[in-house]
């Protein structure tokens, strides 16, 4: 069956447009991969998924890892319904696991004010892990107000609304297989 790629979607009434392919995507995330697999040799990592928006990345990420890994997720959230950040981050689940002397792979699906990461980079260090990693598929650098490490990046992207891959308008368009730019954003 093929996947649905469309140039251009509507979603909860606003005109987006093709903006990353799902080429593009698969060839980067195949990329960061194969970075894990390499750096991880040795260390047995857990990847952390902040949910809701990285659980595409992280599913088609953890495939191209050949290494042994671990998951679990957390899950946070600074946007709500809106576009723009709400400046204040709202904690929805902790993780399960035990991250104390383990490799830590933070994995996100955007960092654009650095809010959210520089929380969570302090509620992860917090537990004394043996190392801490940040992944992100995109990095607005223009938006990012916070001084947050950021270890590999899949694409930097100007301060631009994006949509699909995980990443959502009011809640909605996380299934798009691809990367969507506003329109209005223009
Ligand atoms: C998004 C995204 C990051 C955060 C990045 O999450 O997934 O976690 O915003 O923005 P920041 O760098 O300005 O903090 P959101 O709060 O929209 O929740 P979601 O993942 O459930 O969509």
């Amino acid at each position: 069956m093929s996947q649905f790629l469309p140039e251009r979607v509507v979603c909860n009434g606003e005109a987006f447009r093709l903006y990353i392919s799902k080429e593009q995507i698969d060839t980067r995330v195949a990329e960061l991969g194969g970075i894990i697999n390499r750096e991880y040799a040795d260390n047995k990592p857990i990847l952390i998924g902040i949910l809701n928006g990285s659980f595409i990345f992280l599913a088609d990420l953890m495939r191209h890892i050949s290494i042994p890994c671990e998951v679990d997720f957390y899950k946070l959230s600074s946007y709500g319904d809106e576009k723009v950040s709400s400046g204040l981050v709202t904690e929805r689940k902790m993780l399960d696991a035990s991250i104390e002397g383990r490799h830590v792979i933070i994995v996100e699906d955007i960092i654009d004010t650095g809010l959210s990461m520089d929380y969570l980079l302090k509620k992860i260090k917090d537990q004394k892990p043996a190392s801490v990693k940040v992944i992100t598929l995109l990095h607005k650098p223009d938006a990012t107000r916070y001084d947050v490490q950021i270890d590999h990046v899949g694409f930097e992207i100007p301060t631009l609304f994006v949509l699909g891959y995980g990443l959502d308008y009011a809640q909605e368009g996380r299934n798009l297989a691809q990367i969507y730019v506003l329109d209005s954003n223009d």
